[in-house]
């Protein structure tokens, strides 16, 4: 059974954090998760060329994270941004970077109309952002504009299209996992990501899609939400939805347990003509 803190920790709410009952059980969330994503995370940096960057930015930057991380593959004396549309989220950034020694700095401010001038960055990095944004190409466009000619722009995303989950009831397991896509403004973002990059003209692409695994209980976390919904609109009865639970019980218990999904990161250039 899950907690009644990850009940409440419903990952479609990311677009708007500062207005959820507790933004830190959201938080929770991001921090449960953070383990899937480190080899994708390291590739997408891989792709960046942040040893010659001298300032660089992450949109929606979360917990701040990835910031501290890009600011230590790069040259001494140079600064890395985090920027993220949750107070929040800033907040909590501050206070974890706060005595790490790398040159970051944190701001508040909305991924669709970014508070930088053109060419500010030499790099500007996103990750399982643009999932929750009703104009994910804005926001892309977004990013090259404040990306210096030549600079690199990357992102990792989700495309929720793409969970996979062995579980004895094939049928429900459909329903459940369709209402978790659909639960999200973008769930097809990953696959979509290569034909945005070139629509914001981005040229140069590479583009990896990395299959995640997750645990159980990330799994259940992510999940639930989409689980009580279809309850609460009567699509599954009580009993279903016990029984769907018992299954997935039934594979953990049996060490049987297999869940993940397909991630995109995509990077380019900003071309210099
Ligand atoms: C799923 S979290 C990812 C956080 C971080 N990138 C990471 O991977 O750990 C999504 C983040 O995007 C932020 N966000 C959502 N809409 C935004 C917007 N319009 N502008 C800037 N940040 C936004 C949220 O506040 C949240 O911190």
């Amino acid at each position: 059974m899950m907690s009644p803190k990850r009940a409440v920790a419903d990952a479609s709410r990311f677009g708007a954090v500062d207005r959820v009952f507790d933004p830190a059980a959201l938080i929770a969330l991001l921090d449960g998760a953070k383990p899937m994503f480190r080899a994708a995370k390291s590739v997408l940096l891989d792709r960046l060329a942040l040893e010659q960057a001298s300032a660089a930015l992450d949109v929606g930057c979360g917990t701040g994270a990835d910031v501290v991380e890009m600011a230590r593959r790069m040259p001494h004396g140079a600064k890395a941004t985090g920027v993220d549309a949750s107070e929040a989220m800033i907040a909590e950034a501050s206070r974890r970077a706060a005595g790490s020694g790398a040159g970051v700095l944190f701001r508040l401010g909305d991924a669709l109309d970014l508070p930088y001038p053109d060419d500010a960055f030499d790099v500007c990095r996103m990750e399982t952002v643009l999932q929750h944004l009703a104009d994910p190409l804005l926001a892309l466009r977004e990013m090259a504009r404040v990306t210096r000619p030549g600079g690199r722009v990357g992102v990792l995303e989700m495309d929720l299209g793409t969970v996979l989950l062995d579980h004895p009831d094939r049928a429900v397991t459909q329903t459940v996992l369709s209402a978790n896509a659909d639960s999200m403004a973008q769930p097809w973002m990953g696959r979509q990501l290569p034909r945005l990059f070139r629509e914001a003209g981005l040229t140069g692409l590479s583009v990896d899609p990395i299959v995640i695994l997750s645990g159980p209980e990330n799994f259940r976390a992510m999940i639930g939400p989409a689980v009580a919904r279809l309850r609460e609109e009567h699509v599954l009865t009580a009993e279903q939805a016990r029984d769907w639970w018992s299954g997935l019980s039934e594979r953990e218990d049996g060490d049987g347990f297999a869940a993940g999904a397909t991630v995109f990161v995509v990077a380019g250039t900003r071309p210099t003509a």
